[in-house]
């Protein structure tokens, strides 16, 4: 028998402005941090990407004609700041005020993120999520954006937290690019937690009326066996990952066990714990009692099993299956079971984690009212038939089942009395990915990216008569 999703269930599509919009030297927009790190590296440019600087109304067109109700955006805060705080730039203004109004235009609901990993390039230099002049940089243009923008009505205060701080400070795969330095990725965490806080307070004092929330990327972790050492090991990463995040933002206090692991995976790296204070702790506290909403990025799960080498991480940036490595010192080694299926980037297939992390998120932080999950999709390596016309049509089944499986595992949550409101797959059209170009499709929408013409894709339709039906087709 089929599987139902609640008839109120909001069926979306997500972005990022630096993924999308290209266009990074137009009217006037500052430059970011990846501006410098991408050109020095030389493997590809996030200009165009899907030039939807210029082709968002033609995307929302498209997004309404296929079931899409609401958007994941994210507005380029160096767009609206060129240099992170200071002078205005109106442009930037202006087009984020056409999009909303496209949105409106479509019937499409903007869930508008502040910070998708794109800090100006002047606070990326003056430390990031370590530097004070950044949290209270990023406070004031967010009050700014809540006064500019009264059409936006959901606002997300920031893009996966622990997963920037992880990539800047641990695996090295966003810049700075450091590894290692588990000390600056928990203070960029904290970091985030509290101007986090500050933000959700400060908008729920302005009284705007809308709903607020942010988005995590939540890994599933299991251990590899029943054994203590394997079960300890899932239980650090999670901490690293997961847990840390998830008690600052939504039970706004940090559990004793939660900091007992933290401090374990740093004292077994010779590193300080990170720093925070009482005043902080209360903020972090009011705001989690105010949250609207928690987004849950959820693509793969993992499974840890004790190590105690040397850290070697490798990250599998082209498609080469089989590549990624992860073992960390004082956290323990991935390694999946062999009969999970994974993608060709090693993203292991399973549905199962998306259900207990909607489940965990329910049973174990019952102070959030709501949550969605704001991105899940598959990565999958596509090409445009040679003899294309303008109808052409992109096969993508693999695409279909993962949606199957995936949106299977979201129903059942809800039966068991997880309260999910909606799902935006990543992505709406194809993007620019951070540490693989463009080489790794999400869309439902095809991007050619030479000419930037879209094709549909048949998990378009599929995603179509689910936003109709609201059943999920066995
Ligand atoms: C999420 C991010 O972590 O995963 C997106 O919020 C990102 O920005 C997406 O693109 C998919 O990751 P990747 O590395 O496959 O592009």
């Amino acid at each position: 028998m089929s599987k139902t999703l609640p008839k109120d269930f909001l069926m979306g599509g997500a972005s990022a402005a630096y993924q999308v919009e290209g266009a990074t030297k137009e009217d006037g927009k500052g430059r970011v941090l990846w501006d410098d790190f991408l050109e020095k590296q030389g493997r590809f440019s996030p200009d165009p990407a899907a030039d939807f600087y210029h082709r968002y109304d033609e995307d929302l067109t498209l997004a309404q004609e296929y079931g899409v109700q609401v958007i994941r955006v994210s507005i380029a805060w160096s767009r609206i700041f060129p240099d992170g705080a200071g002078k205005i730039e109106p442009r930037g203004v202006a087009y984020y005020h056409k999009l909303f109004a496209s949105c409106e235009k479509h019937n499409i609901v903007p869930y508008v993120t502040l910070h998708h990993f794109d800090t100006p390039e002047r606070l990326h230099e003056a430390g990031d999520w370590l530097s004070q002049e950044m949290l209270d940089d990023f406070l004031a243009y967010a009050k700014y954006c809540f006064k500019e923008f009264p059409e936006v009505t959901h606002w997300i205060t920031i893009n996966e937290p622990t997963s920037m701080a992880i990539q800047q400070y641990t695996s090295g795969t966003f810049p700075p690019a450091e590894k290692g330095r588990f000390d600056k990725t928990f203070q960029a965490e904290h970091n985030q937690i509290l101007v986090h806080a500050r933000i959700v307070n400060a908008y729920k004092d302005m009284n705007l009326g809308g709903e607020i929330g942010i988005v995590h990327a939540l890994q599933t972790v299991y251990p590899y066996s029943d054994s203590k050492e394997d079960k300890h090991a899932a239980a650090l990463q999670d901490a690293f990952e997961n847990r840390l995040y998830l008690d600052g933002t939504l039970a706004g206090k940090y559990h004793q066990e939660t900091l007992d692991l933290v401090k374990e995976i740093l004292d077994a790296n010779d590193q300080p714990m990170f720093k925070y204070s009482d005043s902080e702790m209360k903020e972090i506290s009011a705001a989690a009692h105010k949250l609207d909403f928690v987004g849950v990025n959820n693509y793969f799960s993992k499974w840890l099993r004790a190590y105690d080498g040397a850290s070697e991480t490798v990250h599998n940036g082209t498609g080469a299956k089989g590549t990624s490595v992860s073992r960390i010192h004082g956290i323990g080694e991935e390694k999946k079971p062999d009969d999970v299926e994974t993608t060709d980037w090693d993203w292991p297939i399973y549905p199962k984690g998306m259900h207990d992390i909607l489940m965990r998120i329910h049973d174990e932080y019952p102070l959030v009212p709501a949550t969605y999950v704001t991105e899940n999709g598959i990565g999958l390596k596509e090409e445009l038939p040679e003899n294309a016309t303008d109808e052409t049509i992109i096969d993508d089944p693999k695409r279909i089942d993962y949606l199957k499986k995936y949106f299977g595992a979201i129903a059942d949550a809800i039966s068991d009395g997880a309260n999910v409101k909606g799902y935006f797959i990543w992505s709406l059209q194809d993007q620019f990915s951070w540490t693989n170009g463009y080489s790794k499709r999400y869309g439902l929408f095809f991007v050619d990216f030479p000419t930037q013409k879209r094709y549909v894709k048949k998990s378009a339709f599929w995603f179509k008569k689910l936003s109709e039906t609201h059943e999920i087709e066995d």
